[in-house]
């Protein structure tokens, strides 16, 4: 099937971002009534960017990228504007999404049968990818799955590609995932809580292997996640989310070292620290997470936080730059 040339092969042209998100909501209709999961996002991703989602669970960041590759569940209507490389996709009909997914961008999630087949051999799935998206033949197929599982250090590669999934620990599954998300050298991979459901120790293999894939360059990453912890060593730039909506962004270490957002504070300090031996002083931030079917008239995280003022109850805060690469979405002044 032809692609489209990539834009480093384009002469002349002044390359596009590689995402483009403008505008961004997405709602469920459900018995009782319109769940609103995205509140209007907006952000850019560059070429070899590798960008962090955090924010607690049911803030939006999932349905924010099932919009993006059109795996909204049937309830769900995203509108707004995604541009991949330049190019509208969202709401794409599936021919047009097809030639795009799993061969420019790819998603990988928590669960690894989401994109596994339980009844087909990891082989016979990675190939079918490479026929299907590179042309590839059937031998010089197996020989690039055996080499990307060799990648992802699935051990004994040449004999596991012949297995079936419920063969592989979960571990291996997960590797095997991102062997198929990787086996067409996207130009987006979107992690979606890659580790959540793995032990400590796969956890870290895991994240190591997502570190080496962005230090090979020529993929960006989104690596969505509800722990903090997970993108401080691997990625660029933040976004936090909370009510569908992004309320803080910036630079890892602006996120880290100099929150603006006081939701932005209390997730930094609900974060386990390896190095206070006292886990007792953990804060959690108080009040319960938002109902999205009776957000506040103002600022979603008004009820809970500790800095509000009087306009905060009637307005919502607009997402405005607040210094070099940063964004906030908070009616206080300071920074
Ligand atoms: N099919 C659906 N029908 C109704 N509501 C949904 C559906 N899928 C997701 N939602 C709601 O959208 C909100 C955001 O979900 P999601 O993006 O998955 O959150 P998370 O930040 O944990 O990834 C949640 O409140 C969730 O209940
Ligand atoms: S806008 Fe007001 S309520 Fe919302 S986070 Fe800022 S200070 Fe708190
Ligand atoms: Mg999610």
């Amino acid at each position: 099937m032809p692609s489209t040339p990539r834009t480093a092969e384009r002469a002349g042209a002044e390359a596009p971002p590689l995402l483009e998100v403008s505008n961004l909501e997405t709602n469920f209709s459900t018995p009782d009534g319109e769940v609103p999961a995205v509140g209007g996002v907006s952000f850019t991703l560059g070429r070899d960017e590798t960008l962090g989602v955090v924010g607690e669970s049911g803030s939006g960041k999932s349905q924010i990228f099932m919009s993006i590759m059109g795996l909204l569940s049937t309830n769900g209507r995203a509108r707004g504007s995604v541009k991949f490389d330049g190019e509208e996709i969202l709401n794409l009909p599936r021919a047009g999404l097809n030639r795009i997914r799993g061969d420019r961008m790819s998603m990988i999630f928590q669960d690894p049968m989401t994109s596994l087949n339980p009844y087909l051999t990891v082989g016979r799935q990675l190939t079918e990818v490479l026929v299907t998206h590179k042309g590839m033949n059937e031998s010089e197929a197996r020989e690039a799955a055996v080499a990307m599982l060799d990648r992802v250090q699935i051990p004994e590669a040449g004999r596991r590609i012949d297995m079936y999934p419920h063969e592989y620990s979960g571990g291996m599954r997960q590797r095997a995932m991102i062997a198929m998300a990787l086996l067409c050298r996207p130009e987006l991979l979107i992690a979606d809580e890659p580790t959540t459901a793995l032990d400590v120790t796969i956890q870290a293999q895991i994240l190591e292997l997502i570190g080496e894939i962005r230090a090979q360059g020529s993929t960006a990453i989104i690596l969505i996640t509800h722990d903090l912890g997970v993108v401080a060593g691997l990625c660029d730039r933040v976004m936090v989310m909370y009510a569908g909506r992004i309320v803080e962004s910036g630079s890892v270490a602006d996120i880290f070292y100099r929150p603006q957002h006081p939701y932005t504070e209390g997730l930094l300090h609900s974060m386990p620290r390896l190095d206070e031996k006292d886990a007792k002083r953990l804060a959690t931030i108080p009040g319960q997470p938002p109902n999205l079917q009776r957000l506040p008239p103002g600022c979603a995280f008004e009820p809970r936080c500790q800095h509000r003022i009087e306009v905060c109850k009637t307005t919502i805060p607009p997402l405005r730059d607040s210094g070099a690469g940063r964004r906030k979405a908070c009616h206080l002044e300071r920074s």
